[in-house]
């Protein structure tokens, strides 16, 4: 069985992905500032830097996969929101690349739906993917106000995906590969705070496979999909970002292919 690490495995998606792992008998390691078997603030360097040093020095021979799941929602200030959704899933997936490639491993990143909706700031995702300077970003994303709060989560997502299908080529000529998936709105410790304002405008468009019902998706339903694309089973899959919201990016981008 395999060695799979995973961030943010203490609540919601991840914690069911985790959840899902151990019952298939992996052994897995959690990165989480809460209840993790690391305790790390990943939106720091030196969260990221201890956290890294710790997974090589338990597992020197290599890991089987990396589920890159730490996140935080639009409600956070756009600094935070860049810098752990963007800056720290690249920097831990490029930061254990020598210890997959030791396993002929791979990675899965969680993204977002909301990759596709008009909240997207190409500019923004444009300085995060090509710039990728942590402080320059970080001055920079002072000077967002509260109200596109939204857009820095849309963008920092779309960054991600856009930096998965990019570097996925270079993963597989190291025998690796790396996948994310797009989730829609799902219920979580994350969304569990909205207000009923909130839901209503989450829910302004109704999730295909729940229609008729006032309901987001189930943390497991998500977990599935990422424990799928850390398979074997998904041995033949890379570069790809894998919707896993009832329908809804089919619904609204139904021409696009
Ligand atoms: N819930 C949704 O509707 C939804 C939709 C699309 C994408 N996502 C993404 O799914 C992922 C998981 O979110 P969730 O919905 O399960 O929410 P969650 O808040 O339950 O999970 C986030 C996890 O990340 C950890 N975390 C947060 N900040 C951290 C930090 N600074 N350092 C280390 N760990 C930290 C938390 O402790 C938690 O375990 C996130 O990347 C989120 O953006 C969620």
């Amino acid at each position: 069985m395999g060695i799979c690490v995973i961030t943010g495995g203490t609540t919601g998606i991840g914690a069911e992905v985790k959840r899902l792992l151990l019952e298939q008998g992996q052994e897995v390691f959690n990165i989480d500032y809460k209840g993790g078997d690391v305790c790390a603030d990943l939106s720091t360097k030196d969260g990221r830097a201890s956290a890294l040093l710790e997974i090589h020095n338990r597992y020197p021979d290599g890991i089987d996969c990396m589920i890159c799941n730490a996140g935080v929602g639009p409600s956070q200030p756009a600094a935070n929101i860049f810098v752990l959704n963007f800056i720290a899933s690249v920097e831990m997936a490029e930061g254990v690349r020598d210890l997959l490639k030791k396993k002929q491993g791979c990675c899965v990143i969680t993204s977002s739906n909301s990759i596709t909706n008009s909240t997207v700031r190409l500019d923004w995702v444009d300085m995060l993917c090509n710039v990728m300077d942590e402080d320059r970003i970080v001055e920079f994303a002072k000077t967002i106000p509260p109200q596109l709060q939204p857009s820095a989560y849309s963008s920092s997502k779309r960054a991600l995906a856009k930096w998965v299908r990019r570097i996925s080529p270079s993963w597989a000529t190291d025998g690796l590969r790396i996948n994310a998936v797009a989730p829609g709105n799902t219920t979580t410790p994350m969304t569990q705070g909205l207000t009923e304002q909130q839901m209503d405008s989450a829910l302004l468009i109704p999730i295909p496979t729940r229609y008729g019902r006032r309901e987001f998706l189930d943390a497991v339903e998500i977990a599935n999909g990422i424990v799928f694309l850390a398979s074997k089973l998904a041995s033949g899959i890379n570069g790809s970002i894998l919707f896993i919201d009832g329908g809804i990016d089919a619904l609204l981008r139904s021409e696009q292919v």
